[in-house]
């Protein structure tokens, strides 16, 4: 599939057929330098500013302590920090990726994480806001993760969710999800589907929750 500018390193194509967190780390190794321009800018990537909205109303105090679970390049907290949020920390298990972040300067804390294991030196209750931008995906983080998600995320603290369409569809997520609202460790807000990256006629998912 090529870009709406004909530019197209083939990275698109590939995540979707990533399996393992290995093939996963490699990929964004390899993508790092051209990830902003190809995903931002020829692509018009809309799900940072989708989830920057709905913390703002969510939680409009712009001192909250967020926790931007894998930032990637740092469009994601790019996003809020535009929003006026000042107090946000990233993690991702990228090096190359983690490096775009720090030269953004948006974040306060960033550090390396692999999110399917768990967050060894993050305190329980750490976060008013845990925030994941296209990071449940195929080879990716998977839907287990949550449990560590909200073991940092304090008791009415928000967990926002940001995904594309197809790994969605695959519903292991959204069972994930039905599962832990069944027992009580979280109500589900709001499903809102829209635009995720435009530039190849991608869609997705903003899952809000609130951790009970
Ligand atoms: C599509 S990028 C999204 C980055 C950023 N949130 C954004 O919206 O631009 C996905 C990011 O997830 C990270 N990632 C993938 N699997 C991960 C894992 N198991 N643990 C931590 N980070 C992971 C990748 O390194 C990559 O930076």
């Amino acid at each position: 599939m090529q870009d709406s500018s004909g530019e197209d390193s083939g990275h698109f194509e590939a995540a979707y057929s990533l399996k393992t967190n290995d093939q996963t780390r490699q990929h964004y190794k390899s993508w790092a330098d051209t990830y902003d321009r190809e995903v931002g800018e020829i692509n018009g990537y809309a799900q940072p500013q989708r989830v920057a909205e709905i913390i703002s109303t969510l939680n409009p105090d712009l001192s909250c302590h967020i926790l931007d679970a894998g930032c990637g390049s740092g469009l994601s907290g790019m996003a809020m920090h535009k929003s006026g949020y000042s107090n946000v920390d990233g993690c991702d298990f990228s090096p190359e990726m983690l490096e775009k972040s720090q030269e953004k300067g948006c974040y306060v804390k960033l550090f390396e994480a692999n999110l399917n294991e768990s967050l060894q030196d993050t305190a329980d209750e750490s976060y008013d806001v845990v925030a994941c931008v296209g990071v449940f995906s195929f080879g990716h983080v998977f839907p287990d993760a949550c449990d560590e998600l909200l073991r940092v995320l304090r008791r009415g603290g928000h967990l926002i969710i940001a995904l594309n369409e197809q790994y969605w569809d695959k519903g292991d997520l959204a069972a994930k999800l039905a599962k832990l609202e069944a027992s009580g460790a979280i109500g589900i807000l709001e499903k809102q589907f829209g635009e995720h990256m435009p530039g190849h006629k991608v869609n997705g998912w903003v899952i809000s929750a609130v951790k009970m």
